[in-house]
């Protein structure tokens, strides 16, 4: 997510590069006319890709309804509009959206914040009787004695099993949320490589002659420019996702290393706390109670932040998965995702094989009509001296309606074209006439390569490019995180939340029966002191 937030930008830059070479091509390289379809207007120049444009078309074809994200999950209490409900969905950029799921952790800061206040008080008003006017204990009873025992024991056990819990919970969230990290980082590493292959192919435009026969020079320009801006794009998202990634995965590491060490600390803490509090080690006893009341408060707050978080990510994987099961309906999560619609990214589809399908008809032409004829030297700019044996024509790999095409026999992959041609190459005199067996020229080869890798290039990732457009890369992804990450996400931060309350609780409630039962083992103490006392002097009296 932090990835896709973070770099917007990126997409519509590829996009509208992408978009710019098809238009380009379809225009100039092909003579027709200059008019460029609609959805290219404004999308071609800078970059920068008219939203407006895109909104109309998706909500004039596609959906009218603006789906609410998580509906029924969010249907929160919203402290920011007098608590009333808050009904807009999973939205992050919306402040009632946060303030709502902050709320829903309310109940923990105020328990911590009572907490804090009344034992604080309670330990005052303890410590100021024990100063002021101290008093011979009395009221001893077996009862409470045994009872304040035994309640000691059974809230350090669930101490115990709290931490059990917390410190498992950690370990499987830590390893779920890294997981994610790597398949999120994967994906964005997949993007990067394709950018780089198809900037490797684009870049064939660079290295033809300003007279090339396919690639006219202000096409080549464009081309250049865009192949910059893919590789800009492609060094960018690999850059922010390297960056992001590698903070994330301290974040997480930190968040990890603070259980841990709260999970441990509670444990030691209950564990000395119920050791002092049976010895009868009162002042040790009570410099546990002053240490434990403020951590208990501390995990009482973080117990709040984990119920929040896990909320947000129980929200946003139903929204991913909504999301993903609506493509055509306009969401919260368009706003953070330039996605354009399924016919637009159709016809930037077909726009691509067109000029694929195009540059392959002329360069099978070029071939079939000049290469591999035997022309007389008369024929002047034809003639270069072509012959030996008949070069193999390039595979089309569409019809003319744009239909896929198997390749006939003697026919060359566009992929290995380059590869198989190399043997036609001729050696040129200094007037350009091949003075030994071959039917291309060098530069006539640089330039017939160059058209095969920039059609190569389109056919081979445009595909790819328009599932980046019309983000079907992304719903695959979020598919991937709903379906594989998401339950753990969510169980895992379940079990951190429930492990800390039940340590939070349980260490509350032994600070509480520490003092009691220190109490009462004192007043048994002296009970039965006073009591063998008060024999001692029957006995004497007898
Ligand atoms: C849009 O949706 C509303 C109800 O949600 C419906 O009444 C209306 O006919 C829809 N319009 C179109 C063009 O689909
Ligand atoms: C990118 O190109 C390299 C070498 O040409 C190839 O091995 C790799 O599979 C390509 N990657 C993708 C995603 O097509
Ligand atoms: C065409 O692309 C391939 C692979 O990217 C590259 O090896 C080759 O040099 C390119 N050809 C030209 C003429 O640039
Ligand atoms: C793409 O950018 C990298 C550095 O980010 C550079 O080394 C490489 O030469 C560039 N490739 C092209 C084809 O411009
Ligand atoms: C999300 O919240 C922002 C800010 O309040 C708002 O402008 C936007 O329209 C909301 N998006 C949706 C889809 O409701
Ligand atoms: C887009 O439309 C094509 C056909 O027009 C269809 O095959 C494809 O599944 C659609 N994709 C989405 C995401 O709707
Ligand atoms: C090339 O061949 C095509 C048929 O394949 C023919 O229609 C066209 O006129 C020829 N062009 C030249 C320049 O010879
Ligand atoms: C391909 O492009 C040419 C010229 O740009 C156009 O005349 C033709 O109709 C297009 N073909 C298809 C199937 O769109
Ligand atoms: C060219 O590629 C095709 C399929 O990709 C393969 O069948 C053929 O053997 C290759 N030819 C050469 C010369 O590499
Ligand atoms: C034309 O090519 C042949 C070899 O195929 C060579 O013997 C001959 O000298 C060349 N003619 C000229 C005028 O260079």
């Amino acid at each position: 997510m932090v990835c896709f937030r973070a770099n917007p930008s990126f997409f519509l830059l590829s996009f509208s590069a992408f978009l710019f070479i098809s238009s380009a091509f379809g225009n100039s390289l092909l003579h027709h006319t200059r008019r460029s379809p609609e959805v290219f207007v404004g999308r071609e120049y800078g970059g920068v890709v008219q939203w407006d444009t895109r909104r109309s078309l998706a909500e004039g074809s596609a959906g009218n309804s603006s789906l609410i994200l998580a509906e029924t999950r969010t249907y929160r209490k919203d402290p920011l509009d007098n608590f009333k409900r808050y009904s807009g969905g999973w939205n992050i950029s919306n402040q009632h959206y946060w303030a709502s799921v902050g709320l829903t952790a309310a109940p923990f800061f105020i328990i911590a914040g009572i907490w804090f206040v009344l034992f604080g008080l309670t330990l005052c008003i303890v410590c100021l009787r024990y100063c002021c006017c101290p008093r011979a204990p009395f009221g001893y009873s077996r009862a409470c004695y045994a009872l304040s025992l035994i309640l000691l024991i059974f809230f350090t056990l669930s101490a115990i099993a709290g931490c059990i819990v917390l410190y498992t919970g950690q370990g499987n969230f830590h390893s779920s949320t890294t997981s994610t990290l790597e398949y999120v980082v994967n994906q964005a590493d997949t993007i990067v490589e394709n950018l780089r292959n198809v900037s490797g192919y684009l870049a064939a435009a660079k290295g033809v002659a300003v007279d090339s026969i396919f690639l006219p020079s202000d096409v080549r320009k464009n081309i250049d420019n865009i192949e910059t801006k893919i590789n800009s794009s492609a060094s960018t998202l690999s850059q922010t996702t390297t960056d992001n990634s590698k903070s994330i995965q301290d974040g997480l590491d930190a968040v990890r290393l603070a259980l841990i060490i709260i999970a441990a600390i509670m444990l030691f803490l209950a564990f000395l706390g119920f050791l002092f509090s049976i010895l009868g080690l009162q002042p040790l006893v009570y410099f546990l109670v002053m240490i434990g009341w403020i951590l208990v408060a501390g995990t009482f707050i973080l117990c709040g932040v984990f119920l929040l978080l896990h909320n947000v990510v129980a929200d946003t994987c139903v929204a991913m998965d909504e999301w993903v099961q609506n493509p055509t309906a306009h969401t919260a999560l368009d706003d953070i995702l330039p996605c354009v619609d399924n016919a637009t990214a159709q016809e930037t589809l077909s726009q691509s094989k067109n000029v694929t399908y195009q540059l392959v008809v002329v360069v099978d032409r070029m071939i079939i009509n000049i290469s591999n004829v035997n022309f007389p030297p008369i024929a002047g700019p034809l003639y270069f001296n072509q012959s030996g044996p008949l070069m193999p024509v390039l595979c089309n790999p569409f019809y003319s309606n744009l239909k896929d095409r198997q390749c006939a026999t003697g026919e060359v992959h566009l992929n290995n074209a380059t590869e198989v041609w190399k043997n036609y190459v001729c050696q040129v005199s200094s007037s350009g006439i091949c003075t030994t067996p071959g039917r291309l020229t060098p530069t006539f080869y640089n330039q017939m390569a160059a058209a095969v890798n920039v059609s190569y290039g389109l056919y081979r990732y445009a595909p790819f490019l328009v599932n980046l457009e019309d983000c079907t890369f992304v719903r695959d992804t979020f598919t991937g995180i709903s379906n594989d990450h998401c339950p753990d996400l969510r169980r895992f931060s379940a079990w951190i939340y429930v492990g800390l309350v039940v340590v939070s609780a349980a260490v509350m409630f032994s600070l509480i029966f520490w003092v009691i039962y220190g109490r009462e083992r004192r007043h048994r103490v002296y009970t039965k002191r006073s009591t063998a006392r008060s024999l001692d002097n029957e006995n004497k009296a007898i």
